[in-house]
């Protein structure tokens, strides 16, 4: 295992066990609007406090972009990219589907990626070129080819200006043509969950470089494609994404590519 992925590993069980300390007592965290529907609780902070602290400590001249506290420059070329806690408003409300994500880029390219679900205590991580694994399991994306049979997951818009109609229009165009479409409500464990073949492939819109930095690079080590709603690479800037086994992948994005987006 690449040293990198071993500090990652380490920084990511460290902000997991501060997650899950809190489980239990949800009721007594302060809790900020950021938006409408968009929370941060002291967790978050925690989390992530520990996350940079590991990670800096490790590498004082590697960059780090965290969701909750920004961009900590070091001006080297490597850039770590965390979410601290993907699923809050899961979290917030006892439900068990959240996960810490960590990624870190090379010059721009995502060279290693973590995330780890503690409720289910699931690791996955990936380093590029090297395959991705599950709990030192080798994962592999599903080889299904059928979108009629396949399981699909999305994340549906919830802030006020995102694009619900969009979203509908891609609802429209694939419920009746798959098994069915889950939202569990973390896009982290959704891109982990379509690495080891749970599901068939995940889209969304409007997503953010930590919500999906680490999940990328585990679908693609997986065997897997991804791709924004275009069907081209843009996908960390617009956060606009399908991922995928590769015949899935292909299909929701042939779909998904006639849905005009604003
Ligand atoms: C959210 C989750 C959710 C997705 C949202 C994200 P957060 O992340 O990934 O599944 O639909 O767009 O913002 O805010 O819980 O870290
Ligand atoms: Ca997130
Ligand atoms: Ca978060």
């Amino acid at each position: 295992m690449h040293p990198y992925v071993n500090t990652a590993i380490k920084a990511a069980r460290e902000a997991g066990s501060i997650i899950v300390r809190y489980v239990d007592r949800l009721d007594t965290l302060s809790i900020e609007r950021k938006s409408r529907n968009d929370f941060v609780s002291e967790v978050d902070r925690a989390a992530e406090a520990a996350i940079i602290e590991t990670l800096s400590k490790a590498y004082p001249d590697h960059d780090i972009l965290a969701e909750e506290s920004g961009l900590h420059k070091a001006g080297g070329d490597y850039q770590w990219i965390v979410d601290p806690l993907d699923g809050t408003t899961n979290y917030l409300h006892g439900y068990p589907n959240f996960a810490v994500s960590i990624a870190c880029f090379y010059r721009g390219k995502p060279e290693h990626a973590v995330i780890f679900d503690p409720m289910r205590d699931e690791l996955f991580f990936a380093t590029r070129g090297q395959g991705a694994q599950m709990n030192n399991h080798r994962i592999r994306v599903s080889g299904m080819k059928s979108l009629n049979d396949s399981l699909l997951v999305t994340g549906f818009p919830f802030r006020d200006d995102q694009n619900v109609e969009e979203w509908i229009d891609a609802f429209r165009l694939l419920q009746p043509k798959t098994s069915g479409i889950r939202r569990p409500g973390s896009a982290a464990i959704d891109l982990a969950h379509v690495a080891c073949g749970r599901f068939e492939a995940f889209f969304e819109l409007g997503l953010k470089p930590w919500d999906i930095a680490a999940g990328v690079l585990l679908v693609q080590e997986a065997g897997g494609i991804v791709s924004d709603w275009a069907g081209e690479q843009d996908f960390m800037q617009s956060g606009n994404i399908i991922a995928g086994g590769p015949a899935i992948q292909e299909q929701v994005a042939t779909l998904l590519k006639t849905v005009k987006l604003s």
